[in-house]
């Protein structure tokens, strides 16, 4: 337990850090220049490279610079580089349903992408047609380019009736906005159906005023059509039926005040 022993340890392990440190800064300073990636090394010395939409016309020498070039019309380079040629954009072929999704220019190269309704498979390296949702599904939207249709269920409320790689679940129609009443419940792969009968509870006061209405004329129809058979009655039977008829209507009154004097 001598207390010396522990303030000599520190000493040490700071001069191989020192030392490590020292060796790190003399490497630094020698390849610095040439790690960059916008140099490169050619006869012992350290050049530019040239800059994305340029190539390499000509190295440097022990005198002059590297020469670079601009890339031609529908050619491009998209780093600093040293090659000597630019590359071609790529054609985006619309005989296999590709259309350029942006255009490129002399730093970026020309991305093509399926036209709608198609997606990129890596299986056949070429666009396939996006898939339909079944009736009662519906593609979930917006339609991403370049990717297949993913397929929903219709949740409820929403109906989808046909197959379709682009339609979305619709809602039910609403019967009571337009006034109507639902005569027929929705599902996952039909809409309401709405009935134009008279709804069910009318705004105002005829809830009591149209009942009575139609007894009403229920009565009078029925009176209508009781006078019109009876009058076809008479005149077949003729005067007879209503001097029998007198004479029971006579009989009945007869009887009735008689009962009532007993
Ligand atoms: C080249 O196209 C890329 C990507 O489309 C864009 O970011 C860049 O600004 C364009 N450069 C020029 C010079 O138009
Ligand atoms: C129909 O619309 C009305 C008013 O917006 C709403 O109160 C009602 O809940 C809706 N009915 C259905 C079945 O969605």
């Amino acid at each position: 337990m001598d207390p010396r022993a522990r303030r000599r340890r520190p000493l040490p392990a700071l001069l191989a850090l020192c030392a490590l440190f020292g060796r790190l800064q003399v490497t630094f300073q020698i390849t610095s220049p040439c790690t960059s990636e916008r140099h490169y090394e050619h006869l012992g010395r350290c050049c530019n490279k040239c800059e994305p939409g340029k190539y390499l016309s000509s190295k440097c020498t022990a005198t002059s610079e590297s020469v670079c070039l601009p890339c031609g019309p529908d050619e491009y380079l998209d780093t600093w580089n040293e090659e000597d040629k630019c590359l071609l954009h790529k054609v985006c072929d619309t005989g296999k349903a590709l259309v350029a999704v942006e255009p490129g220019n002399r730093t970026a190269p020309r991305r093509c992408a399926c036209t709608a309704g198609y997606h990129w498979s890596e299986d056949c390296r070429c666009c396939r047609r996006n898939a339909e949702c079944a009736p009662g599904f519906g593609a979930r939207l917006p339609v991403q380019l370049n990717k297949d249709t993913v397929c929903e269920p219709c949740l409820a409320g929403y109906f989808s009736d046909a197959s379709s790689s682009t339609e979305k679940c619709k809602p039910w129609t609403n019967c009571t906005i337009l006034g109507e009443t639902e005569a027929l419940h929705g599902t996952d792969k039909s809409d309401v159906v709405c009935s134009s009968l008279p709804p069910t509870k009318p705004p105002n006061e005829p809830q009591i005023y149209l009942p009575s209405l139609i007894i009403l004329l229920l009565f009078i129809s029925v009176a209508l059509v009781a006078a019109v058979i009876f009058g076809v009655y008479y005149r077949k039977k003729g005067k007879a039926l209503t001097a029998n008829l007198w004479h029971w209507v006579n009989e009945a009154c007869g009887r009735l005040s008689g009962n009532k004097e007993m």
